[in-house]
């Protein structure tokens, strides 16, 4: 039964094509459709469309559904078409008549906007945690060990020294400007839809400053058309901040399996953190770093795969819409696993700490040895041929030695200046 129907069947084959796995999906916006449903039903009294005993009836009978919820009772039958059609089938069946009030003065539109911002919003602040925690232990392990070097590489070319301490506190300041992407994200997913109904407004004097403070949002999408098509722009800049965090993630991960791999050997974990072979009985791999670099990649496609599916729709409700949950519910999911297994593994991480020793390294110091030069008085170009000739004639040995002393470099990481930078932009998340 549809809330639309008006005495015939939807032939079966249509339903279930334009239903899909939608009634599945939805279960993530349950308690959130409760949760605005309330607030919607406090303004309808506040504007006299409900009486007061109404209201203290639906709101009780509302609160019996999210227990229903947070103990995994509730479920969207079938034949239901989706979360909000449910919620008000079991009103009316449990409380009758008043149960077919609730809908005065909204849409699903609307709904499903709200249900989708509040949802969005606890997501958006949960991956900011996620993404901090791994943050504050990248920063731990930098500071624990900013004085092992490691090569530096450009082109895959040894280039100059680096070290772990750079390595670990680079990743922790990208993941600041992620979060300032995140940031962004929340503040447009912050903004309250209710009352734009089905994309127009309504006649009923509705009180939208009301529901939007009793959902705790920090203002409304005023123009009720804008707020209609900020479905598909909230979950684009939600799917931005995905993506920003998947390539920083991706990112590390790609280097983890580098240094894991045999060739370089700069870090390692411990055997039952690496997988196996079937055939050959010596592998230990990072196969969960593979995984990791791969659910990053496809999570960085989703900006794009909203933008094919939204690019030029019509004005208003469309039911392609509702394949935007498809896209942004899984990822919301898989990019804090990343984040969470990422610093979980971080936990285990096994640095060689005496890298840079091996010959093979030696290039590592030519800036060195000319920078040296040309602070003890020889002009810089004079002094980068000299090394130049020592490296061409197979004749150079380096000294070693190294003294970065600028901001950001290997001997002054800063590390309290970033985290200062993440500290502010956390704030933003503070309920
Ligand atoms: N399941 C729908 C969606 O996600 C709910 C809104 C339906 N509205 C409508 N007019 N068909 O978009």
């Amino acid at each position: 039964m549809q809330l639309w129907n008006k005495g015939y069947e939807p032939d079966k084959m249509i339903e279930e094509f334009t239903v899909g796995n939608d009634r599945e999906l939805d279960m993530r916006l349950a308690r959130y459709d409760v949760q605005g449903s309330m607030a919607h039903i406090r303004m309808l009294h506040k504007i006299g469309l409900l009486e007061e005993e109404e209201l203290t009836k639906l709101l009780a009978e509302l609160q019996n559904i999210l227990g229903e919820i947070e103990r995994e009772e509730f479920t969207i039958r079938p034949g239901v078409e989706d979360v909000h059609s449910q919620v008000e089938f079991l009103l009316t069946e449990r409380l009758g008549e008043i149960g077919k009030k609730i809908h005065s003065g909204r849409s699903r539109n609307d709904q499903v906007l709200v249900d989708l911002k509040l949802m969005l919003r606890d997501e958006l602040r949960e991956i900011a945690y996620s993404a901090n925690t791994l943050f504050t232990r990248l920063q731990q392990l930098s500071e624990e060990y900013k004085d092992v070097l490691m090569p530096g590489y450009t082109h895959l070319q040894v280039a100059m020294p680096s070290s772990f301490g750079l390595w670990f506190g680079a990743y922790a300041e990208a993941l600041v400007d992620d979060l300032q992407i995140v940031a962004a994200a929340y503040r447009i997913a912050n903004q309250n839809p209710l009352g734009s109904a089905a994309g127009y407004g309504s006649s009923f004097p509705l009180d939208r400053q009301m529901t939007t403070d009793l959902l705790g949002f920090d203002t409304m999408h005023y123009n009720v058309v804008a707020a209609q098509m900020s479905r598909g722009k909230t979950e684009r800049a939600v799917a931005m901040a995905i993506e920003a965090i998947a390539s920083t993630v991706g990112h590390f991960a790609m280097d983890v399996c580098l240094w894991m791999c045999s060739n370089f050997g700069f870090v390692r974990f411990p055997d039952e953190f690496t997988t196996g072979s079937s055939i050959m009985p010596h592998k230990k791999n990072p196969d969960v770093f593979e995984i990791m670099r791969g659910k990053c990649n496809r999570l960085q496609s989703i900006p794009n795969e909203i933008a094919l599916l939204t690019a030029n729709l019509p004005l208003g409700y469309n039911r392609d819409l509702q394949l935007l949950k498809d896209i942004i519910f899984p990822a919301t999911l898989e990019i804090r696993q990343c984040l969470e297994m990422c610093h979980f593994m971080l936990g285990h991480i096994i640095i060689n700490t005496d890298i840079i020793s091996d010959s093979k390294y030696d290039y590592l110091f030519t800036v060195e040895d000319v920078n040296r030069l040309a602070l003890s008085g020889t002009p810089f170009r004079e002094a980068y041929r000299q090394i130049g000739m020592q490296v061409q004639h197979g004749e150079y040995t380096p000294h070693r030695e190294v003294n970065h002393t600028h901001q950001g470099s290997i001997g002054n990481l800063c590390n309290d200046k970033i985290a200062e930078k993440m500290r502010k932009v956390m704030q933003t998340f503070a309920c």
